[in-house]
């Protein structure tokens, strides 16, 4: 553990954020900073990258000087262009291949991020999950809401309950079509999932390092299906169950994630998995249950500097 590795002293931590003023970013920095460790934040935007046949280097003027031995990331931020996410996740990348820790990894965070990828993963793995179509087809679409009834139509990346909409079977073909093809213009692939039929809230559950640290309800706004807290939802303590400690962990382990903030939903037959989230926010949990996250993912962060530097050590 930390306390027994005087080394973390002098560790000089990269945090990867985006907005200075979010709970979770400076709960990171608080935390790092509290054990005599140095935190600097980092964001991927204003890095630069050289290369040259013999050299490669990442700097910017924060960054000047100073060899990390790890890397945190809260948050990537959003991204304009496929050039411009690519280049953030290649930078992540480079941390790693500079052979330091990074939580969660560039790939862990990419599978997570994309929602029909991790629910390949998930299916894998056998996890419960609700029925799925992603299509560029409007009338495969149209099928699909008849088949289903109830559909959550979702960005395939998307977070923060942005760009969800319900839509029914019992609303008019025109309408949905309307709909379905403004969507498909817009995101050129429609993402549709089945309804899961719920007692008015989702689940969200936090897992570092392969343990369920605590879990809240997120209850909707009553104009509201979606739960997310950026939306209006509202934080409730949940008490865990085996049966949501098994499902979020396996879904972490799933995506490869250290640590992650696990989506469910109660469905009729039992739990469902909505989505696995790499860079969650751990203020709803804090609110609700006086759990601070950041505090294990620092922990994690510094048992693996620690075990880096001892099998270094032994080689
Ligand atoms: N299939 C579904 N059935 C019922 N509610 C859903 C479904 N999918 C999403 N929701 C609601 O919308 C919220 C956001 O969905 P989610 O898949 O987690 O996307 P995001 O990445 O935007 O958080 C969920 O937390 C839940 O409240
Ligand atoms: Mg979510």
């Amino acid at each position: 553990m930390h306390d027994q590795n005087q080394n973390v002293k002098d560790a000089k931590i990269g945090v990867v954020l985006t907005d200075s003023d979010d709970w979770t970013a400076n709960a990171f920095l608080k935390n790092i900073r509290k054990r005599d460790a140095k935190a600097l934040p980092i964001n991927l935007s204003t890095l630069s990258a050289s290369i040259s046949t013999s050299d490669f280097s990442i700097f910017n003027a924060n960054l000047k000087d100073s060899k990390l031995d790890a890397v945190l990331v809260r948050d990537v931020g959003i991204s304009f262009s496929l050039e411009t996410i690519s280049f953030k996740f290649d930078l992540l990348r480079q941390f790693e291949n500079s052979n330091i820790p990074v939580l969660n990894s560039p790939t862990s965070i990419q599978n997570a991020a994309n929602k029909f990828f991790s629910f390949y993963l998930f299916k894998l793995a056998h996890l419960p999950i609700p029925q799925t179509v992603i299509t560029s087809e409007l009338e495969v679409a149209l099928k699909t809401i008849e088949k289903f009834r109830i559909v959550v139509v979702k960005p395939i990346f998307g977070s923060q309950g942005k760009g969800i909409i319900k839509l029914e079977s019992s609303q008019p073909e025109s309408d949905l079509a309307s709909k379905l093809a403004e969507l498909l213009k817009e995101r050129g692939v429609l993402y549709l999932q089945e309804f899961v039929l719920n007692p008015g809230r989702d689940i969200r559950v936090f897992v570092v390092d392969e343990e369920a640290l605590g879990a809240i309800y997120r209850v909707p706004r009553s104009d509201s299906f979606i739960g997310n807290l950026s939306q209006g939802g509202t934080p409730v303590k949940c008490e865990l169950t085996e049966e949501m400690r098994e499902l979020a962990i396996s879904a972490t382990t799933a995506v490869g994630a250290d640590f992650a903030g696990v989506d469910l939903i109660e469905g009729e037959g039992g739990l469902f998995l909505l989505e696995v989230n790499a860079t969650p926010s751990g203020k709803g949990i804090k609110l609700a249950c006086g759990i601070d996250v950041t505090e294990r993912i620092i922990d994690l962060l510094f048992e693996r500097i620690a075990d880096k530097e001892r099998k270094e050590a032994t080689e």
